[in-house]
């Protein structure tokens, strides 16, 4: 999703079959919510880093790892425009200097053809000690992820419901972590019920672990009730960022989007307010775009 189109339940469908999935990233690949997301994925990651020991990053719906932004389906939308494309050549504060930078070593010669997904930009972030498990559903997407990590020991593919993934395999052995939860949101409005299902399961299998969960944003009316349910707990601490690119006064059209980050890495309010203003300038569609980083629960 994360195009107006896939939020209104009308993704790009080349699989008509009824209960087949219809989203493919590669049409969004880049696109402003991917930055948002891939920028807070590094400063995550950087912090939980920062420690010695060992972690397992936990992908629940991984995609196929990396696009090509000369493919059809990139080039039909061209979303990356909006996305990356603006913040390339921006003189932005460090937290977003490194996103940008991680961006430009895949694209070794200078010239943006290849966009990172969240495995391939965690794997790049990761330590030789540290382990990735990565859930993708649609067979073709898992089956290109599995060859892009052939030869990377420390990344496991799983074909499988990164939900139901999360409640056989959490905890990981290492006990320390991030768990992503990404989805295309086709069960629209109701995935924010999985999310709280998920969590409260993962919180009584892992309550250590860090969660980040994306979201987007039409409208706040439809985010207040996981936000309400989340302030309640069960984790201590809650961490929401979120970036508007446009008003969100039209549920029609992708307006922004969130992530919210239960047992957030020490420290990481600090990188994100220090981002946020610079991927809101960069990625603004409109004189009204905004950011926000409001703790829910804790600190
Ligand atoms: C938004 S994309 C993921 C993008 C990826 N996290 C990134 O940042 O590069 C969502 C992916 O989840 C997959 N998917 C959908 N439902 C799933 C499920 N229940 N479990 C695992 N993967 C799922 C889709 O096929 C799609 O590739």
């Amino acid at each position: 999703m994360r195009t107006d189109d896939a939020i209104l339940g009308v993704t790009h469908r080349r699989l008509q079959s009824p209960g087949r999935m219809n989203y493919r990233h590669s049409f969004h690949a880049g696109n402003f919510a991917d930055a948002f997301k891939h920028a807070i994925l590094l400063a995550l990651l950087d912090a939980l880093t920062a420690k010695d020991k060992p972690l397992c990053y936990f992908d629940t719906h991984a995609g196929r790892g990396s696009y090509h932004l000369d493919d059809t389906e990139a080039q039909k939308t061209g979303e990356w425009r909006d996305g990356i494309g603006r913040l390339l050549d921006g003189h932005d504060p460090p937290p977003l200097r490194r996103y940008v930078d991680a961006i430009g070593a895949c694209n070794p010669d200078g010239a943006l053809r290849v966009y990172p997904g969240s495995p391939l930009l965690a794997a790049q972030a990761l330590r030789t000690n540290d382990r990735l498990v990565l859930c993708e559903t649609q067979d073709d997407e898992a089956a290109t992820l599995r060859a892009l990590f052939r030869d990377d020991a420390r990344a496991h593919v799983h074909a499988r419901d990164g939900y139901a993934a999360m409640n056989a395999l959490l905890p990981p052995s290492e006990r320390r972590g991030l768990v992503l939860i990404d989805p295309p949101f086709e069960a629209q409005e109701g995935e924010f019920t999985a999310f709280e299902t998920a969590l409260t399961q993962a919180h009584a299998r892992w309550p250590n672990g860090a969660y980040a969960v994306w979201y987007p944003i039409k409208s706040h009316r439809v985010i207040a009730p996981f936000h309400r349910h989340l302030a309640a707990g069960p984790f201590d601490k809650v961490l929401v960022a979120e970036l508007l690119v446009q008003p969100d006064d039209s549920p029609l059209r992708l307006n922004g989007c969130g992530m919210l980050i239960a047992n957030p890495p020490w420290k990481i309010d600090a990188a994100l307010a220090t981002m946020l203003p610079a991927l809101r300038n960069g990625l603004a569609q409109s004189p009204a775009a905004a950011h926000r980083l409001h703790w829910l629960r804790g600190e």
